[in-house]
């Protein structure tokens, strides 16, 4: 870790007074002025018990090294592969540190995923938030000021999901992953508790609107970026909007594999975090039914599939909050008859169930949840066998 870049605390009026002037020209991304920023010891740094934001995100949060990963081992492979340089590739800094806010004048690239990528760029708010009137702000007031609201699930999802899932400009290939970028599955409650926290309400275990909540917004961002795909670039079909097990699967002939919509060969899309909010809750079950059935024929017109995805995000927003009450019972129904070949279940629709499986637990931690966990686990890092990984789903869920 570099040493701390310190903003002298002098300069932040100064910050912020010329910002408004120039906001209008300057994207607000051009505004992120580096984690050294807020690395202060009066401000983040550790001065105080209190004040340790800095030092547990640099010394234990995986974020601080997003960028060192480009240039590490895989990182390194990964490049090779696409012949390009990923500690200068716009398509691996958007979302391995802040994309191209290279010329921001503070912001150092190598700090990875620093404060303001979650937090909004401080352009705008860092002089401003330490006086007394910002502090009293509602996190609604400070939001408009730039400084980005937290403090729901919904808006802590949205926050994650632009890397997590994806967003304009910041989308994992298929070519990426053929490449070995891990392909990314994400569910709030997990990767909340993975991340050292660094504030002072610490996540509760067992939070089931905060996964119903994620797995919303993650299938609305996946829907947006099937959308993205369709529409632009020069590479389709982009293999990466479908569903991995559409093609990674073995064969098994007569047609017994079509498993949603449209004709058998069509490509359904890959909207693993919906098909497990509609397999635990039937009344989102029966809204979802046509976005969950939306495939894609080779060669037929990509515009109509775009412009379905999209309709299909509104539809997922309009969603109503899922009932909590019945999803492990249902999402066993379901599971039971995936073990018995009477149903299927993706890969990604089962690394789903993993993580809806901890989002359950009242205690992760629990020895017998947290060795059925493992073992679901395991299984999915060896070739996907969805009969034994549903069982092994089944035991994780029936151990909470
Ligand atoms: C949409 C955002 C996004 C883009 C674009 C992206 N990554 Fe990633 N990358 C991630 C996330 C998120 C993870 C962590 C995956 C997880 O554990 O869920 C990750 C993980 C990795 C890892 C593994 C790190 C480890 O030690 O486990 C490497 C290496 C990597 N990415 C390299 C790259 C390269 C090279 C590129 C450009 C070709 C790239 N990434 C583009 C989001 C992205
Ligand atoms: C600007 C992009 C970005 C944002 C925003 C972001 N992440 Fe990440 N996240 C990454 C990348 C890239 C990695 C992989 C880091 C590495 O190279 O090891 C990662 C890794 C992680 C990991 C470690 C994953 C593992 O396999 O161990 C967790 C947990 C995580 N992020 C949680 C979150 C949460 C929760 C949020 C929202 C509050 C969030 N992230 C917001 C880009 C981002
Ligand atoms: C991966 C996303 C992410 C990154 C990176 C990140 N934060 Fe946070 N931060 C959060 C979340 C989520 C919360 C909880 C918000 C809440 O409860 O209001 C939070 C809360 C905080 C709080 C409020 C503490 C409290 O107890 O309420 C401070 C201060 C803070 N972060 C500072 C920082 C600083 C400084 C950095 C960089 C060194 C940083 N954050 C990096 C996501 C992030
Ligand atoms: C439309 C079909 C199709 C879809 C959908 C698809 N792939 Fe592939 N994938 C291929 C083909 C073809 C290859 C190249 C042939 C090979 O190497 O086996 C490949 C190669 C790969 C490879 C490298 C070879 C290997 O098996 O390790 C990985 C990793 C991979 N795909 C992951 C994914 C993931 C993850 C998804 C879902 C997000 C996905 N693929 C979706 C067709 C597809």
């Amino acid at each position: 870790m570099r040493a701390m870049r310190a903003l002298p605390l002098l300069l932040l009026p100064a910050l912020a007074a010329c910002a408004p002037a120039g906001a209008q020209q300057v994207p607000e991304r051009d505004l992120f002025l580096g984690a050294g920023s807020c690395a202060a010891q009066a401000c983040h740094g550790g001065g105080t018990a209190e004040r340790q934001e800095y030092k547990v995100w640099a010394t234990r949060d995986r974020h601080s090294r997003a960028f060192a990963s480009l240039t590490g081992a895989l990182g390194r492979r990964i490049g090779e592969r696409l012949g390009i340089d990923p500690s200068k590739a716009a398509e691996c800094l958007s979302c391995h540190s802040a994309g191209d806010v290279r010329a921001a004048a503070t912001f150092d690239v190598a700090d990875g995923v620093s404060c303001e990528l979650c937090h909004g760029p401080a352009g705008r708010w860092l002089g401003a938030h330490v006086s007394p009137a910002f502090k009293a702000l509602s996190p609604r007031e400070k939001e408009a000021q730039g400084l980005r609201d937290l403090t729901t699930a919904g808006k802590r999802a949205a926050a994650c999901i632009d890397c997590h899932v994806g967003a304009e400009g910041r989308d994992v290939t298929h070519a990426m992953m053929a490449a070995g970028h891990p392909s990314l599955a994400f569910s709030l409650p997990r990767f909340l508790h993975d991340l050292p926290p660094h504030w002072k309400k610490p996540e509760a275990a067992g939070d089931l609107a905060a996964w119903a909540e994620g797995a919303k917004a993650a299938g609305a961002a996946r829907l947006r970026q099937v959308e993205r795909m369709a529409r632009g670039g020069a590479l389709w079909p982009e293999f990466g909007a479908f569903d991995c097990y559409a093609c990674h699967h073995e064969i098994k002939g007569g047609g017994a594999d079509a498993r949603r919509g449209g004709q058998p060969g069509d490509l359904p899309l890959d909207l693993a975090p919906l098909e497990i909010l509609a397999a635990g809750d039937a009344a989102i079950a029966k809204r979802l039914e046509g976005v969950l059935g939306t495939t894609y024929r080779p060669g037929a017109e990509r515009r109509k599939l775009a412009e379905a995805a999209a309709s299909a995000a509104e539809e997922v927003l309009r969603l109503p909050a899922a009932d909590p009450g019945g999803v492990g019972g249902r999402i066993d129904g379901w599971l039971a008859r995936v073990e018995a070949g009477e149903a299927r279940a993706g890969y990604a629709a089962m690394q789903q169930v993993k993580l809806l499986a901890f989002a359950l637990a009242p205690d992760p931690k629990a020895a017998a949840f947290a060795e059925a966990y493992a073992a679901l686990d395991e299984a999915l890092a060896r070739p996907y066998d969805e009969r034994a990984c549903a069982a092994l789903a089944r035991r994780a869920l029936a151990a909470r």
